[in-house]
């Protein structure tokens, strides 16, 4: 397995600081907590608040792999950064194909910031991990995450079945399979 590396990528307004679940899932989850309702219509595991155990263990199961690469989105200000979300890579069983997934403090929603991290984990993903494709799942009714896709240049490939372990009262959901090739 590949070596863990510490890494901190900036865009004009935003840090994005690679975390492990053990040492940032405490903070991680206060924004979770705070946030949760907006998270919950999208995500299965946004179900409940979670305990901070919860959220570190959550973490673990993508951080523990270190071909994953997890991102704490801060927010620059001239005295403190601020936490404000998540984007991840995560490897996929296709050869060279990461994942991108986020989510965002509903407070700091609108304001572009989820686009210019997906720029720049392309530009991450393209010349660091020297990946040939990216990909996103989403589901059929979130046209925020539809239009993140579109501003960054994802294409729509397919529809899938995404039925969650988790929210069986969702049945079987129609999600979006959207890729990019680097
Ligand atoms: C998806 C999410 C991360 C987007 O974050 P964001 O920082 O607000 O995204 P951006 O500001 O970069 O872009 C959002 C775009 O969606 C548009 N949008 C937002 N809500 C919308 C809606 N209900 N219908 C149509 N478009 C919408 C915005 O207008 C913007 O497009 P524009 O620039 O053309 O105006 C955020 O909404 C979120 O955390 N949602 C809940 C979690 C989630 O869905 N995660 C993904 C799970 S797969």
């Amino acid at each position: 397995m590949q070596k863990y590396k510490e890494i901190e990528l900036h865009t004009d307004r935003l840090s994005l600081v690679r975390i492990k679940g053990e040492t940032h899932g405490t903070e991680v989850n206060e924004v979770l907590c705070d946030t949760i309702h907006s998270l919950e219509p999208w995500i299965d595991w946004a179900h409940k608040k979670p305990t901070v155990k919860e959220t570190i263990k959550r973490l673990r199961t993508q951080t523990d792999n270190n071909e994953n690469f997890v991102f704490n989105i801060y927010l620059q200000a001239e005295k403190t950064n601020t936490l404000i979300g998540n984007i991840k890579l995560e490897s996929t069983d296709q050869p060279k194909c990461y994942e991108v997934g986020y989510w965002l403090h509903q407070k700091h929603c609108g304001k572009g910031f989820t686009t210019e991290c997906v720029q720049r984990l392309i530009k991450f993903a393209r010349d660091e991990l020297k990946t040939s494709r990216l990909c996103m799942y989403f589901a059929d009714e979130n046209e925020a995450c539809q239009r993140v896709a579109q501003k960054t240049g994802f294409r729509f490939v397919k529809f899938v079945d995404f039925k969650s372990e988790i929210r069986l009262e969702w049945g079987v959901r129609k999600s979006h399979y959207f890729e990019l090739d680097l």
